[in-house]
């Protein structure tokens, strides 16, 4: 097939350009030659119109509302559904795994699943009330420290063996986090129990008494999970990998991840949610209020769990926690008045002109807050249980970048807009 070309046109000089296509038919205009040969660069300030790799891990098609993991639609990962773990191992290793591979890597989570007696020290050191994402991140970070001889990765037997340390210490991370911040005694993982219901056992299990975790919750965070795997180059996993593309390891290319993701605009979003719910419910803020406020381009304020950068559509992830809420409650035979208010400002907001002119539809953020309250777990601890399903995600971007012989140093470029040359002037001269 001959190579399909662009041409630019700038002052009478036609440069030509290869396009590239990807599996889905995206074409994309290659550049990268562009300042070496004819010393342009591209304008496109937050990269919203780049690609800055070429993938295989998942493809998004934001107008329809897609979502792939390694080809297969996020719909065939509920119900019935695969354990995280399962997924996780098909994000990083590029299939499905088979039933003794995924056994060994069972094995291998059950092997690091405690922390390194200094790391756990780390905790008595940090304020207990400390926001667990900056808790998250130094001890990702800090892992640095107790496994230098994973700092370079020269085999998959290596690389391995800090995926499973990094995938099953997060959830002892996540959980140490919140008993500390509670002020209650640490409670060991069981490698007797599945990923999802281990964490329970250690946030919720008392000394004493053994959290009974019900299957429906241990499914519900299953799923959650699986739905926050991996998201393409969102700004987390970005970070990820300019942080990897320096060659630096992937404990602190990850802890970078965790980082990004705090921020509002991204995994944080999930916590403003609740807020924003909450303070609705309390009867502080009125659901028209609300949308006003998120509206007016006097105000910061934004409906949160709303809108995407990609998605121009409903998010395929919110319409599955949406009903994984419905389905849950009426397991448990309950409900919270918190998801009649999301449902009822939904409704709102995708009637309202403003949210449908500009394609503002529910993202993941606007429901999983409310499947993560009824599964008992902390409004704090919400952008944590983003970065537990998110971490595979994150394994995986770093392995393909580090795999591609081709990759280089990320390192974008500017448009200098400061001052012309000019001299240095002593202090008392100024
Ligand atoms: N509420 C009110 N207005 C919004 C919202 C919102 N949630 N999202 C976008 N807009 C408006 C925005 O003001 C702009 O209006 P105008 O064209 O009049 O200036 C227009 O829609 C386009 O928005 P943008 O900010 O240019 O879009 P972006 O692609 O830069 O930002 C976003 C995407 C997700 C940061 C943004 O939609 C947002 O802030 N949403 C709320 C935070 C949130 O829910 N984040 C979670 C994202 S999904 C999971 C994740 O990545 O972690």
């Amino acid at each position: 097939m001959t190579q399909k070309k662009a041409k630019l046109l700038i002052d009478q000089k036609e440069i030509e350009l290869n396009v590239y296509s990807g599996t889905e038919g995206d074409e994309a205009i290659d550049i990268s030659r562009l300042y070496e040969e004819h010393r342009l660069t591209t304008y496109d300030p937050s990269l919203a119109n780049t690609a800055a790799c070429r993938s295989s891990i998942t493809y998004i098609d934001g107008e329809k509302g897609i979502l792939r993991y390694r080809g297969i639609p996020i719909e065939q990962f509920n119900r019935p559904r695969p354990n995280f773990i399962e997924v996780a191992w098909m994000l990083i290793f590029g299939r499905l795994p088979q039933q003794s591979e995924l056994l060994d890597f069972r094995n291998m989570l059950s092997e690091h699943e405690l922390l390194h007696e200094g790391l756990r020290n780390q905790f008595q050191v940090l304020p207990a009330k400390a926001p667990p994402m900056a808790i998250l991140s130094a001890m990702l970070s800090m892992m640095a420290c107790y496994y230098e001889e994973f700092l370079t990765l020269t085999d998959e037997k290596s690389f391995m063996e800090v995926a499973a340390r990094l995938i099953s210490k997060v959830r002892t991370i996540a959980a140490f986090t919140h008993r500390r911040a509670q002020g209650l005694p640490f409670i060991y993982p069981d490698p007797n129990l599945r990923y999802c219901a281990n964490f329970l056992h250690m946030m919720f299990s008392l000394p004493y008494r053994q959290f009974m975790v019900e299957p429906e919750v241990e499914d519900a965070l299953n799923l959650v999970l699986i739905l926050h795997a991996d998201h393409e180059q969102n700004c987390s996993t970005s970070a990820v990998r300019i942080v990897g593309s320096a060659k630096a390891n992937l404990f602190v290319s990850c802890s970078a991840g965790v980082n990004a993701l705090w921020g509002p605009l991204h995994g944080g979003a999930n916590v403003k949610v609740m807020e924003m719910l909450e303070s609705i419910h309390r009867g502080g803020l009125k659901p028209e209020e609300c949308i006003e406020k998120a509206k007016s381009k006097d105000n910061p304020f934004r409906l949160f769990g709303f809108g995407h950068r990609v998605y121009k559509n409903y998010d395929p992830r919110a319409k599955i926690l949406k009903a994984a809420c419905d389905r849950l409650f009426a397991k448990m035979q309950c409900n919270d008045p918190l998801l009649d208010i999301a449902r009822k400002l939904e409704e709102r907001a995708l009637n309202d002109p403003y949210f449908v002119d500009r394609k503002l539809y529910p993202n993941v953020d606007f429901y999983s807050g409310i499947l993560l309250r009824a599964i008992g777990i902390p409004t704090d601890m919400f952008t944590v249980m983003f970065a537990i399903g998110r971490l595979p995600g994150w394994i995986a971007q770093w392995k393909e970048q580090h795999d591609n012989p081709t990759t280089r140093i990320m390192r974008p470029r500017q448009i200098y807009e400061g001052n012309d040359i000019c001299d240095y002037t002593e202090i008392e001269d100024r």
